[in-house]
């Protein structure tokens, strides 16, 4: 009959070792306590239920003091266990069962982490009253000549001595450890003289990697993250060298679950993959591995979005799948919190939401609910499931009680179910709190751009649309009729859903005008089907959309010589633009309608005329002559530079049509006037602007007051075009003026010479706009003014220079 000998090391236990011994009374069949110096009745109270007690001086060294408990022993198997453990009651017969088989060198027993004192062992097994997943440790050895301990803290058996041992695991021995409990922890204060010894063993054992991930974890617990990164880096970096020639996997779970944990902190997220993979390449195969590789697989998954985030995505869940079917199994190195059951299910979970696959995702949530109640990530993550699946009032209902949580997500989450509920004002208030509380970081990464785009959304109903980033980003860019820089979802169909959504968020926060730039031709390039979601939409309100056939009418104007022919010609160059040479015909219209009603409105009035033909006459003449000249176009552009004095009169007639006004520095445009031969058709003479540089510019000055006057009327109807801009970066000017008017972008627009162009003898900058887009003309009158000469134009218009930015003093005296 084989037997065993309790081996014990102990000082100042008699709080807890009565009970260890009590545990093993009829299972052992000698106990030894090597006690290294207790003050209080330890030795007494051992001796007292049958141990063997032996004194040894404390030198620093766990190893030492195991190693002269196991010289006093003489059964055939050594039992090693704390004063802060029990054996479970009655798996004492399974240990026996072991002995007496005798196939084993070394046993690994299962230890449960109690989080009481005073928890049952029921409570302790079932997890009620556990801390972590229990985990398998070498306590049960046969005893052999050779049979030694290593290591001054976290002792072990001899290295050498475990390659020819025959190692079993049982996992149905229990072991109750108590040590772990904050009050005994408190108590004993041997965690800084532990450290002490472990950072000794380190710098001895640089490549030991459960070591070091030992001293990493202490460091960690005390917030000393830069000492762990140092340690796990030190050893890691000396494992990746030495390893080959030692020949045998290292032990790394621990170490590259570590490293991995360290480097997604500092959003190192490949490299936190490399780690796990590294670690899963030396042989190791842990859950602990498979959780940090899905968390980096999600992290990078969100980083690149796209086809290949999606696959990232794939790859995470793999991982979080692998973890769960190992549900159950009792493992050597410690698991990480949840790593078979919540904590993998929830990060599954959060995947299937970010794959769209919400239904999966809500029942990996419940499952991780039912297995941890409080777990506040699982029911986030049930709510905007529950969202996902149509279910926004019960999502709301989910969420509310996170709310006191003081998280980010939870207001997000609640905001995003009054975006579906279209509750307007609250999702408002509610993603104005995720904002405030957003610095303290979110549960789940993916909801900080949940709230970007709740906040973008919210710009949208408030009647100030923005470009942004994402899907409500791009929306909000062609809703502003601006340009949507670099964002990927432009081109892609967009989601129904959230196109409806946001149309009739739109409409009840009043702002149904938003709507208009979704049915032109740059929001089906850019969201291609958008308009049909949106009739669909609308129908179900009762609303028909008709396209009344009017093309979206565009007036170019500005002083002349401001480089109006120019933006006309790269206009004209776009498939959807008709942009010829001038008609003058609309400023002439548009004078005489001044005439008709300011002079001459009087004597109209007592002939019985009123406004009403007059206006009707005037559209229907404009509208003629532009769709003469434009024929089908989508888009009529017409440049004569006085059109926009007409402005306030054809913003009036033509509700949708649309302004450009070009302008350009006074003194290049002065400079240049004063070299024009224009004469006024009437008379015959010079025209007055074009006589010297003092009349051309305050004609050019007085241009730019009265449209900026007039702008007022048409709002956000009116743009305005920088010359100077517009030659040094002609794409970028060009990509605002396409999105204002609502065309696609076209690249032909920035080589605009290089297509036909419809060029007329009468434009006085015909020759010059055949050429490219240059930048010779900005700075020539530098070269040709006279002093004098830009005083006469700074005494003429200097505020209205001054104003646009264009002089400062010294620029002028510089000149000459
Ligand atoms: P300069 O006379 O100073 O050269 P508008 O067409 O409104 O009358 O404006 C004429 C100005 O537009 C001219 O200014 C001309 O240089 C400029 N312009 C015409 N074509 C251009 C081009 N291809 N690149 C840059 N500027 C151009």
């Amino acid at each position: 009959m084989s037997t065993i000998s309790l081996c014990v090391i102990a000082r100042d236990e008699e709080q807890l070792l009565p009970g260890l011994l009590a545990s093993v009374e009829g299972v052992v069949d000698e106990v030894i306590v090597v006690d290294t110096g207790s003050c209080d009745r330890t030795v007494e109270l051992a001796r007292a239920q049958g141990a063997s007690v032996v004194s040894f001086e404390w030198i620093n060294d766990f190893a030492a003091a195991r190693n002269e408990a196991l010289s006093h022993a003489t059964c055939e198997y050594v039992l090693v266990l704390d004063a802060d453990e029990r054996l479970a009651k009655g798996d004492g017969a399974i240990l026996k069962e072991i002995v007496a088989a005798g196939d084993a060198d070394l046993v690994l027993l299962a230890l449960y982490n109690s989080n009481s004192l005073d928890a049952s062992q029921d409570e302790i097994l079932q997890g009620s009253a556990s801390m972590g997943e229990p985990i398998l440790l070498p306590r049960l050895v046969r005893r052999t000549e050779n049979l030694r301990w290593d290591g001054a803290v976290h002792e072990t058996i001899a290295v050498e001595l475990l390659d020819g041992m025959q190692v079993a695991a049982c996992a149905d021995v229990r072991i109750l450890h108590f040590g772990d409990v904050p009050e005994i922890r408190e108590g004993k204060k041997k965690d800084d003289r532990n450290l002490a010894l472990l950072e000794e063993r380190c710098k001895v054992e640089v490549g030991n990697p459960v070591m070091a991930a030992h001293l990493a974890r202490d460091y960690i617990r005390r917030g000393r993250l830069e000492d762990a990164w140092d340690r796990v880096e030190i050893c890691w970096s000396h494992l990746e060298q030495h390893r080959a020639s030692d020949g045998f996997p290292p032990a790394v779970v621990g170490l590259a679950t570590l490293r991995a944990h360290l480097l997604l902190a500092q959003g190192r997220n490949r490299c936190a993959l490399e780690a796990v993979e590294t670690g899963q390449g030396w042989g190791n195969n842990h859950p602990n591995l498979d959780l940090m590789g899905g968390a980096a697989c999600e992290m990078i998954a969100l980083e690149t979005g796209g086809a290949e985030g999606v696959s990232w995505l794939e790859r995470s869940a793999a991982s979080y799948v692998a973890c769960l079917k190992r549900h159950g199994e009792v493992f050597a190195e410690e698991l990480l919190p949840g790593a078979t059951s919540w904590a993998a299910s929830t990060r599954l979970g959060t995947v299937r939401l970010l794959q769209g696959r919400c239904e999966e995702a809500l029942d990996a949530f419940e499952t991780s609910m039912v297995l941890k109640e409080d777990h506040v990530e699982a029911r986030l993550g049930c709510a905007e499931a529950l969202l996902g699946c149509a279910q926004p009032e019960e999502a709301l209902a989910v969420v509310e009680p996170c709310l006191q949580e003081n998280l980010p997500d939870s207001w997000v989450i609640a905001a995003a179910a009054c975006d579906v509920l279209g509750r307007i004002d609250e999702l408002v208030l509610l993603a104005g709190r995720g904002r405030d509380l957003a610095e303290n970081g979110f549960m789940a990464v993916h909801r900080r751009s949940c709230l970007e785009q709740l906040e973008l959304a919210c710009c949208i109903y408030g009647g100030s649309p923005v470009p942004g980033d994402g899907p409500v980003g791009l929306l909000g860019a062609v809703m502003s009729r601006r340009p949507e820089g670099a964002n990927p979802w432009a081109g892609q169909a967009p989601d129904p859903e959230l196109v409806t959504r946001v149309a009739l968020n739109s409409i009840l926060g009043g702002h149904s005008e938003l709507l208009d730039p979704l049915f032109e031709d740059r929001a089906e390039d850019l969201l291609p089907g958008v308009s049909s979601i949106l009739q669909d939409a609308l129908s179900q309100l009762g609303v028909n959309v008709v396209d009344d056939g009017e093309p979206t009418y565009l007036f170019i104007g500005g002083a002349g010589r401001s480089g109006t022919t120019l933006v006309r010609a790269m206009l004209d160059a776009h498939s959807g633009v008709y942009c010829g040479p001038e008609v003058k015909l609309v400023t002439g219209i548009c004078e005489m309608h001044k005439v008709w009603t300011e002079a001459m409105g009087d004597s109209f009035e007592a002939s019985g005329v009123g406004s009403a033909p007059l206006d009707a006459g005037v559209r229907s003449f404009v509208d003629a002559v532009l769709r003469e000249v434009g024929g089908d176009a989508r888009c009529i552009a017409e440049k004569t530079p006085h059109n926009l004095l007409g402005m306030e009169l054809l913003g009036r007639l033509f509700p949708r049509a649309r302004f450009l006004h070009v302008v350009r520095d006074g003194r290049a445009v002065a400079a240049s006037l004063v070299k024009q031969q224009w004469v006024h058709p009437g008379t015959g003479e010079l025209v007055p602007y074009c006589r010297d540089h003092g009349s051309a510019a305050r004609y050019w000055g007085e241009m730019i007051t009265e449209v900026r006057t007039q702008a007022l009327q048409v709002q956000d109807r009116y743009m305005e075009v920088v010359y100077e801009e517009l030659v040094t970066q002609p794409e970028q000017v060009m990509r605002q003026v396409l999105a204002f008017v609502g065309q696609p972008w076209e690249d032909a627009v920035v080589h605009h010479h290089a297509s036909d162009q419809r060029l007329s003898p009468t434009e006085s900058s015909s020759e010059a706009v055949s050429r490219a887009v240059n930048t010779d003309a900005v700075d020539r009158w530098r070269r040709e003014l006279t002093t004098e000469q830009v005083q006469e134009i700074e005494s003429a218009a200097g505020e209205i220079l001054s104003w646009l930015g264009y002089t400062t003093p010294v620029d002028i005296q510089s000149v000459g």
